[in-house]
């Protein structure tokens, strides 16, 4: 095979025939293309460990789940101490891997890089690798399950990644920060539609977390039969979107939101037709044209089901005040201050008088705040650890204030009618699993914190004011 088609027919693949087993002389021929890659100084700081032993892989996968996937895993190991300088090592034995993945695919074979490897200590324990030494990542090998490829995740165009002599600053770079103030809105745009371009479900919520927000959500807004019209306001991946849509089979459903990508992602997600409303109002023809764009210079259709580039513009065609309900569930907190207001003006505005607007947040009145402090401490500080209470709520995150909130509310002219507040006390079986990679000294606070939410747990009722999770219900007046 070409290696141009090589490059291109690459696939992470995620569903092997595990009966199948890879014949010795082609595993051989993968790990030797390895050997191949170029080195910083030719030091070739990789090893290769191949986990074969059945007993020893069923311990190896309580840390790297994706192990069990595959008939073979092979992991990569690189010396920490030479080539050191620049990531030398790192980069060669990243380099190592791909060239594995091409000399795979070149033969047929499935393949996926894996780096959630658990807690790597216990990992590099088992596998017997010296102290000196770290396990980089796990390449899965073996033969594709079913004759379908998966879908090609898109890439960013070359003209957003490719800078001429200098680095275009805001030219497809993001912020880090994972303080909304330090974003602007289309910055936020761009980095949900590049998660949702990585080929990720989102669709594992924590249910701690997720059921009882939606059974709250469905106890405001009345029972399922009801054929209304409903407006989910910067869904994002779309995870309430599609609760919401299961929840109100008969609803006509739409979506605000800054992109039309995020439209396409929410929509394909519910597997029904979805309205669009884009927020700011004033994006309406900002978002009509770079759809366009997209659309002349990347045929979408070829992406499979996780193409997020929309090839037909949703209408933007709802007028004021045609819903009879918004909902907006952890989204006010996404924004930078100085939107709240209008985000929700703009929601309230689409709703008819008497209509309802539930607004779910994270409280910063809550054990929620020190909670992140831990985190932050452990060196979790950027977006990608934003302070949203589940992983299926993307991009940066600043929990609020109940107060700001109400107050936000009253400003759109809407009258509270109800609130639900869960999560008085943390949930530790959801937490502890998440722990597991921390160290020991942070997994004993937490197993004393636990201990601590036990003995309060009868109190719960008196704590409902440092409820984490606020569902507020408000009537447009
Ligand atoms: C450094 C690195 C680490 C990765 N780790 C994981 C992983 O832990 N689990 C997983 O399912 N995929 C993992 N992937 C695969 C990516 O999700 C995948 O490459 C990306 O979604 C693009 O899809 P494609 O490889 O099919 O083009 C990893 C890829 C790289 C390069």
């Amino acid at each position: 095979m070409d290696v141009r088609d090589a490059i291109r027919q690459r696939r992470s693949v995620r569903r092997f025939d595990r009966d199948r087993p890879v014949p010795r002389e082609l595993l051989l021929e993968v790990l030797d293309a390895g050997r191949w890659a170029p080195s910083s100084c030719n030091l070739q700081t990789w090893d290769f460990v191949v986990a074969e032993d059945e007993d020893l892989r069923r311990e190896l996968a309580r840390e790297v789940r994706s192990l069990l996937l595959a008939p073979v895993g092979v992991f990569v190991v690189y010396d920490r101490e030479l080539a050191r300088e620049g990531h030398g090592n790192i980069q060669s034995a990243a380099a190592c891997i791909m060239n594995m993945l091409l000399a795979a695919t070149a033969r047929g074979l499935a393949s996926l890089w894996v780096n959630a490897l658990g807690e790597r200590a216990r990992v590099r324990e088992l596998l017997g690798v010296p102290e000196e030494h770290e396990v980089l990542a796990l390449v899965c090998l073996g033969w594709p399950a079913g004759s379908e490829p998966p879908p090609v995740p898109e890439r960013r165009p070359l003209d957003e990644v490719i800078h001429w002599n200098r680095f275009r600053a805001g030219q497809g770079a993001l912020p880090r920060s994972p303080d909304p103030d330090d974003w602007t809105l289309a910055q936020i745009g761009s980095y949900v539609r590049r998660k949702l371009q990585s080929g990720t479900r989102f669709d594992k919520p924590d249910p701690a977390f997720f059921e009882p927000v939606m059974e709250a959500v469905r106890a405001h807004l009345g029972a399922g039969e009801q054929a209304f019209r409903l407006l989910d306001v910067l869904p994002g991946p779309g995870l309430f979107s599609e609760a919401l849509r299961k929840a109100y089979p008969r609803a006509a459903l739409a979506v605000m939101e800054s992109s039309a990508a995020s439209h396409f992602f929410c929509e394909r997600r519910c597997g029904a037709p979805l309205g669009f409303v884009p927020f700011p109002q004033s994006a309406g023809a900002k978002i009509a044209a770079s759809c366009a764009q997209a659309d002349a210079a990347a045929p979408s259709r070829e992406s499979g089901g996780l193409a997020v580039v929309p090839s037909v513009l949703p209408a933007p065609s709802v007028a004021a005040g045609e819903f009879d309900a918004a909902t907006v569930l952890f989204r006010l907190e996404g924004v930078p201050r100085g939107l709240r207001l209008q985000l929700l003006q703009e929601a309230a505005a689409r709703v008819r008088p008497g209509g309802r607007v539930l607004i779910a947040y994270t409280s910063r009145r809550s054990w929620h705040l020190p909670a992140y402090a831990l985190r932050r401490r452990l060196g979790r500080d950027t977006v990608e650890y934003a302070p949203a209470p589940d992983g299926n709520i993307i991009g940066p995150y600043e929990p609020l204030a109940p107060g700001a909130v109400r107050e936000l509310a009253r400003a759109c002219g809407l009258v509270e009618v109800g609130e639900t507040r869960l999560q008085a006390l943390p949930d530790f079986r959801a937490i502890g699993p998440r722990l597991r990679s921390a160290g020991l000294g942070v997994r004993l606070l937490a197993r004393l914190a636990a201990i601590v939410a036990t003995l309060l747990r009868p109190a719960a009722g008196l704590l409902q004011p440092l409820a984490r999770i606020r569902i507020l219900c408000l009537k447009r007046a």
